[in-house]
């Protein structure tokens, strides 16, 4: 008997949830959590792309130390614990399933986001690049390496940080570990030098990721939980003197914990340009790991649909088209065409405004399609 053909609009068993659709809306920061609170706006904004199979929100502080960008929202306080519940409310309303990403910056930070504290790290080697900070562009600095006592209390954070994602109401979290934020910095050696337990070999290096992945798992339940990796990804100057080896270890090991889903990017065009990276991704790492696979980067439906008709993924995730088209599975649905992204748009540059390039992209239905 031939299996029927599985695409974009397949349902399928994720962890916990069977969902709609194989179309996940990708982690995206949008800067509008003025004040590193969740505002109404953003619950309508995520509402909108409630027919995505899975939302994943963007990158979230789990601490007042953890942030990289102003307006980027927190679940450390109160505060935000309840402002998040407007948006999960908002998604549940929709019949949506939505997922916080957990996140700490570490060295991607500057003293001017913290207070005047200094970043923190694995390891005292200045990311490469600059931020906008409150007052302008910034040149990011040498960060504090962590004391090896002081990496049980960020474990914890992240802990606490699931717990209030829980009391919010999500679905379930993911955990940021890609694009050379803490847990990348840890895990690759090029941002980590340590020589404790937390450094040096490989399994020293993936420790601070799986004792992560443990906490957060037993606040969940494993089926609730997911974690995004971009092996290939440049971001900051983040690099790895052995990738293959490194991400294959890390990969491995995320089978013992039966998570919802690995989330896995592609390198961008950039970071092809950076240097000579693994690519595809997917291919590569595919076969390393027995559970769902989400695959992310530059897909549109047709290569999206060639990825799962081929068993290589078992989802994919959009971004930039989630961005501009709230609606994406009702069109790719009707083959309809898309909204373009207004760039400009893509990040609030004042507390002004914020809707622009944000909840007015319009439905097909609105516009007479
Ligand atoms: C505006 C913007 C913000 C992003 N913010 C995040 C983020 O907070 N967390 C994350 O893991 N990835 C983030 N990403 C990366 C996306 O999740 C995704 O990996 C990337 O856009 C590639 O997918 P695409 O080609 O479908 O857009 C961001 C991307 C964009 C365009």
């Amino acid at each position: 008997m031939m299996n029927a053909k599985i695409d974009l609009l397949t349902p399928i068993q994720m962890g916990a949830f069977t969902l709609p659709n194989r179309m996940v809306m990708a982690p995206m920061t949008r800067l509008r959590a003025v004040g590193s609170i969740p505002t109404p706006l953003m619950a309508d904004y995520y509402a909108q792309r409630a027919s995505a199979g899975l939302v994943i929100t963007e990158c979230t502080m789990i601490s007042s130390l953890s942030n990289g960008y102003v307006n980027c929202p927190g679940i450390y306080s109160p505060e935000q614990v309840t402002a998040w519940q407007q948006v999960t409310d908002a998604v549940h309303r929709e019949g949506g399933k939505i997922f916080l990403q957990l996140w700490h910056s570490g060295r991607v930070s500057h003293p001017s986001l913290l207070n005047g504290k200094l970043p923190i790290a694995p390891s005292a080697i200045a990311a490469i690049g600059t931020l906008h900070g409150p007052t302008g562009k910034v040149t990011l600095d040498k960060p504090r390496a962590l004391e090896t006592d002081e990496i049980p209390q960020i474990i914890e954070q992240f802990r606490q940080g699931a717990k209030n994602a829980m009391q919010a109401g999500f679905d379930g979290v993911e955990l940021h570990g890609a694009f050379g934020y803490l847990i990348d910095q840890f895990l690759q050696d090029g941002s980590n030098q340590r020589t404790d337990q937390y450094g040096g070999s490989i399994q020293n290096r993936a420790r601070f990721l799986l004792e992560i992945v443990e906490a957060v798992c037993q606040v969940w339940g494993n089926d609730r939980v997911g974690i995004k990796l971009s092996p290939s990804n440049t971001f900051y100057g983040i690099h790895d003197s052995n990738p293959l080896t490194t991400f294959s270890y890390a990969i491995e090991q995320l089978n013992q914990f039966k998570l919802a889903y690995v989330h896995l990017m592609e390198p961008s065009e950039d970071d092809l340009k950076t240097r000579d990276v693994i690519n595809p991704v997917i291919s590569t790492f595919r076969p390393l790991y027995s559970g769902l696979i989400i695959t992310n980067g530059g897909y549109d439906k047709s290569k999206g649909n060639r990825m799962l008709e081929t068993g290589k993924a078992d989802l994919v995730s959009f971004g930039k088209l989630f961005i501009a088209n709230p609606d994406l599975p009702e069109r790719f649905t009707l083959n309809s065409p898309l909204n373009d992204l207004n760039f400009a748009t893509i990040y609030s540059k004042s507390d002004q405004n914020l809707e622009q390039g944000y909840t007015d992209y319009p439905f097909l239905k609105l516009q007479g399609n």
